[in-house]
């Protein structure tokens, strides 16, 4: 799944009550014995105060670690197994019989990880309001822990985190989801906690959340998702892939991203100011960059060639020059590649058959600082557009939260965003025709290459009809409002986990 995507720290979760860990019962398994030595040791050679430390507390935090080490203990103390009747008296907020385990890659701060995060919030801010029938539970899985992404969530998702780990659950009463790619189902194709944890047959059902970028899915991820009872994708597009595929069309259910609008809520920010930000790499500074007068086009994407960038260059770069009171800033970050992006853009354009306009080139900005999440509403909220012309898109996490805040935005008119974007809320860009991918685990399938042509007339039209794009990105952010709220798609996830827990006897 995609692009330069971080959870919104937008909501703030209640402070837990002091919780308590009883075992999510789980397989003893060589390698978690392996950890906790490594633990002991680590502990005894007091390293405490290295990342590597902190790296195994924070497995420990949440992940099956702890658990494990409570099983030891309950195995030495065969009365303390799971009470259910204890456990909902000393947890107020969730009071319901049956548990959705949800395990995804919290931890990682990648693609998946935002869009879980986004759906936990989502759900406890549900079960607050109304009376869901079952408690949540969380568990890192699907890819590595980045410790610096922990240490700067806010503290609230952090207590939230630890505190849904400590949910208990009876595996008969437990809905598992396995919220990553499939290859990380059981049996799970690299090292990590598979999902479900113990196979299948052991839970109420379980369900698997993921997406692809391309127009199709592989036989062993088709096989992989029809071992699962439910398959849950964002969109039309991806229903449409998968079952084509051969995924059971019984099993495969759409259910869309929710994206934060109270965080990216244009009317809460100040915009950022460009001039403090932003490595030139093509041109020169707009002579309109007196603050305010430059038209900012904006892009967000990991460095990878899925993402178009090749395309935006030459659209930008052949519609405008350095005549033109306008500027192209590149959020970008790294994809298997090193940093040095503005040499690569260079080196781009001069390996292409573009000619420098006599005026020469419009400015091409790269921002490949961190930006923290709290400052990227005032980024969207600094650009006067959003483009990227991507090949595909699972979801478009960027495009979303530019329409959110009320932004124009242009992008490719296939996969993800296909179920978001209309042409009252945006500009849909049109494809020239289908590619096969090149390199990569998708080699072969094929995926959308957008027009060069028209992603030049859009921009220029974007610029030049100012007032109708304002307009287009008002709409888009009602349009969000209505689909795409925390609650709405709270609301949808609420309704299938209560379908299933009625259904599966
Ligand atoms: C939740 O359940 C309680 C007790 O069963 C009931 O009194 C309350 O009205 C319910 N609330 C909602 C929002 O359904
Ligand atoms: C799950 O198993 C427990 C213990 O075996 C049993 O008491 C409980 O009723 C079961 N729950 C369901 C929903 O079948
Ligand atoms: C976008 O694609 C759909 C088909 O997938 C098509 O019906 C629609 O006309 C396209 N819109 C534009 C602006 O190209």
């Amino acid at each position: 799944m995609d692009s330069a995507e971080r959870p919104d720290p937008g909501r703030r979760p209640p402070l837990p009550p002091p919780g308590r860990t009883l075992p999510f019962i789980s397989k003893l398994k060589l390698f978690y014995l392996l950890s906790i030595l490594v633990l002991l040791l680590a502990i005894s050679f007091s390293v405490s105060k290295t990342d590597h430390f902190k790296k195994l507390f924070l497995r420990l935090t949440l992940s099956p670690y702890p658990s494990f080490l409570k099983k030891l203990l309950n195995l030495l103390h065969p009365f303390t197994v799971i009470n259910s009747q204890k456990q909902t008296s000393r947890n107020p907020i969730y009071t319901a019989p049956y548990c959705v385990l949800w395990m995804a890659p919290f931890l990682s701060g990648g693609g998946y990880s935002s869009e879980a995060w986004s759906y936990i919030l989502a759900l406890h801010d549900y079960s607050m309001r109304k009376n869901s029938s079952f408690r949540l539970k969380i568990e890192q899985h699907g890819d590595l822990e980045n410790l610096e992404f922990w240490e700067g969530l806010p503290l609230e998702m952090r207590n939230l985190a630890i505190q849904l780990h400590q949910t208990q659950c009876r595996l008969n009463e437990t809905v598992v989801v396995c919220h990553s790619e499939p290859g990380a189902w059981y049996p799970p194709l690299f090292e990590t906690l598979p999902c479900p944890p113990i196979g299948y047959g052991h839970f109420r059902a379980v369900v698997g959340r993921t997406m692809f970028e391309t127009d199709r899915v592989n036989d062993e991820h088709v096989k992989r998702c029809n071992l699962l009872d439910f398959i849950w994708v964002p969109t039309d597009f991806h229903v449409k892939t998968f079952t084509e595929s051969g995924v059971d069309p019984l099993k495969t259910l759409k259910i869309v991203q929710p994206v934060d609008l109270e965080f990216f809520d244009p009317l809460k920010y100040e915009q950022l100011d460009f001039g403090s930000i932003g490595n030139l790499v093509m041109g020169s500074p707009s002579h309109g960059s007196n603050l305010g007068k430059q038209f900012v086009f904006l892009s967000i994407f990991k460095w990878e060639y899925r993402k178009g960038w090749d395309v935006l260059l030459q659209s930008y770069l052949k519609e405008f020059s350095g005549a033109e009171d306008v500027a192209l800033y590149l959020l970008t970050n790294p994809y298997h590649s090193d940093r040095d992006f503005g040499n690569k853009i260079v080196e781009y354009v001069e390996n292409s058959d573009l000619e420098e306009p006599k005026d020469g080139w419009a400015p091409v900005y790269v921002i490949d600082e961190h930006i923290a999440q709290v400052d990227m509403p005032r980024l969207y909220k600094a650009a006067n557009a959003f483009v990227l012309p991507s090949r595909g898109e699972g979801w478009g996490r960027p495009v979303v939260e530019a329409m959110a805040m009320t932004l124009p935005v242009i992008a490719t008119n296939w996969s993800g965003p296909t179920e978001f974007m209309t042409e009252d809320n945006s500009y849909p860009l049109p494809v020239d025709s289908m590619s096969e991918v090149t390199e990569g685990p998708f080699k072969g399938h094929l995926w959308a290459e957008p027009s060069v042509n028209k992603l030049q007339m859009l921009m220029r039209h974007v610029m030049r009809n100012h007032e109708e794009a304002k307009a287009r990105g008002k709409q888009a952010r009602d349009d969000m409002m209505s689909s795409f709220s925390p609650e709405v798609v709270a609301g949808i996830v609420n309704d299938h986990i209560e379908r299933i827990i009625d259904h599966t006897q």
